[in-house]
């Protein structure tokens, strides 16, 4: 509970990014009394710095994380960084017990919001985990959508968190705005670079052959490879196919939307050249709310594979759709980093056995307990429509040539060669590491490992190595994308 006085501050005309607690919670090293051991981790503070030249910036005391660090501890830290800063509980006269107020983040900030005159549309929500929250009523020239009041963005690091807040005033209402530009292009044969959770896809009308022939070019991408269609809800994926047995329809309820494709016999709705002439089709209904928005407002199924250069690692930012395909597409949606980071898992009903082509997102271990054994991997007998082409041996590769090992050792004091770990190593390197995961989280090195693979790839270096992950859930996904950048699957001992 608050009272309805209103603050010193005037945030009238102004974008306020509020922040979570939590983030100084997990981002403040060795938060010791003593104020020479204390300190913030750099990006936090480099962020914002960059923030608070444009916006006002206001730290939510919630009930749950208020009592984490005091007001005065934080604004001390923060002060000594150059940062000024606001707290909720200081702008307000807080009446009633504190420990009965459970209030919520969302409520905190919607209270203080109506108390200084901030309207929905002017508030940023940053959170740990580098997520950024928006609000807003969405609407525009009065176009109905779906798209939730509340949208939350992932990204990879704080930079490119604050590169998107500055680039996106108003960011719900320019990005249906967008969203319907991109919506229009896809009617009219055009090209939209958009977000998905597994990764950005380069999308046109999958019913629309000139379009679709528009992608190819554009990547560069072998005809023999076929693409997957996404659609934004299950009668439009009906239209695509001529039949939808009981598992594939199991999958459907239980992992749609979501990271999970379905290569069924296709109709005659869908172009040759969507499937490369197979007589199926791969279809998936992405999570992604602006991915979902897109397909919805165009009215058409779109035909999107993942927006890079064939062959090469595929993009989860939108800067990394630029750095490869600038000039290819129309428009690009920018919806921050992608959280699952990998691909899709495709799995074909086309044999007697379900079958996964690719292993992605969803993991087998997780289908099987859906709907029964399925079967892994590429056919033994050469039944050519359940080969999926996303199965040569080489695909997903950086430029810098890279190498599976199964130690480190020999590396150490190359400063040519760039490091790919997984958790957290014992070892020391004299030259550059990514680390996927420092705590060794299969779902975080899959949303992190092409972002690091670019990241050393851009450092010009000779040789990238990497260690494979252990064989399970999503790891054995990850495995699948190194073995492949690495152009073959054996292992340098
Ligand atoms: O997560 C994803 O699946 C991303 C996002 C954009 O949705 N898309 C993606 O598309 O990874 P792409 O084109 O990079 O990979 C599509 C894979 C390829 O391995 C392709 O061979 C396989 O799906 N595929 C497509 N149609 C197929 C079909 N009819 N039969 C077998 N495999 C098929
Ligand atoms: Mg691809």
């Amino acid at each position: 509970m608050v009272s309805q006085n209103k603050t010193n501050k005037n945030y009238e005309n102004r974008f306020v990014v509020f922040l979570e607690k939590k983030i100084f919670m997990d981002e403040i090293y060795n938060p010791s009394i003593l104020s020479s051991q204390r300190s913030l981790c750099e990006d936090v503070v480099s962020a914002l710095s960059k923030l608070q030249n444009h916006f006002s910036l206001v730290i939510v005391n919630d009930a749950i994380t208020e009592d984490v660090f005091s007001d005065e501890y934080l604004n001390s830290i923060l002060m000594e960084c150059g940062i000024e800063i606001s707290f909720t509980s200081k702008e307000m006269v807080s009446i009633g017990d504190p420990f009965i107020d459970h209030s919520s983040i969302l409520e905190v900030i919607e209270q203080f919001s109506q108390i200084n005159s901030i309207p929905p549309e002017r508030r940023y929500l940053m959170q740990s985990g580098l997520k950024v929250s928006f609000f807003s009523e969405l609407s525009h020239h009065g176009t109905e959508t779906f798209l939730p009041k509340t949208l939350t963005f992932s990204f990879h690091n704080y930079s490119d968190l604050v590169s998107w807040i500055l680039l996106h005033p108003k960011p719900s209402h320019n990005l249906l705005k967008t969203l319907l530009a991109g919506a229009k292009i896809i009617q009219e044969g055009g090209l939209v670079a958009f977000p998905t959770e597994t990764v950005y896809g380069l999308g046109a009308d999958a019913t629309n052959q000139c379009a679709v022939e528009k992608i190819f070019t554009a990547k560069k991408r072998p005809l023999y490879d076929p693409l997957i269609v996404h659609v934004s809800n299950r009668d439009q994926m009906l239209l695509l196919v001529t039949e939808l047995p009981k598992k594939a329809e199991m999958l459907i309820t239980q992992f749609w939307p979501g990271p999970l494709t379905i290569v069924l016999p296709k109709s005659s709705l869908v172009p040759e050249i969507v499937t490369s002439g197979y007589p199926s089709v791969a279809i998936r209904m992405p999570s992604n709310p602006l991915a979902l928005e897109l397909i919805r407002l165009s009215q058409k199924p779109i035909a999107a594979p993942s927006a890079n250069r064939f062959g090469y690692t595929s993009p989860t930012t939108a800067k990394h759709v630029v750095e490869q395909l600038e000039g290819e597409y129309d428009v690009i949606i920018d919806g921050g980093g992608c959280v699952v980071g990998i691909e899709s898992t495709v799995i074909s009903f086309l044999g007697e056995m379900p079958r996964i082509l690719r292993p992605g997102g969803i993991d087998q271990k997780a289908i099987e307990s859906c709907i029964g054994k399925v079967l892994l991997g590429q056919q033994e007998t050469n039944e050519d429509t359940s080969t999926s082409p996303g199965m040569l041996p080489s695909h997903y590769a950086t430029s810098t040539p890279l190498q599976i090992v199964e130690d480190f050792n020999d590396y150490t004091t190359r400063r040519d060669v760039g490091v790919l770990c997984f958790g957290k190593s014992e070892h020391v390197f004299v030259g550059p590491v990514e680390y996927l995961s420092p705590s060794a989280n299969p779902a975080e090195a899959a949303k992190r490992l092409y972002q690091a693979m670019r990241k050393l790839d851009s450092l010009s270096l000779s040789l990238l190595v990497v260690k494979l992950l252990p064989e399970t859930g999503i790891g054995i996904a990850v495995n699948n994308r190194l073995m492949k950048a690495a152009g073959s699957p054996s292992v340098v001992q």
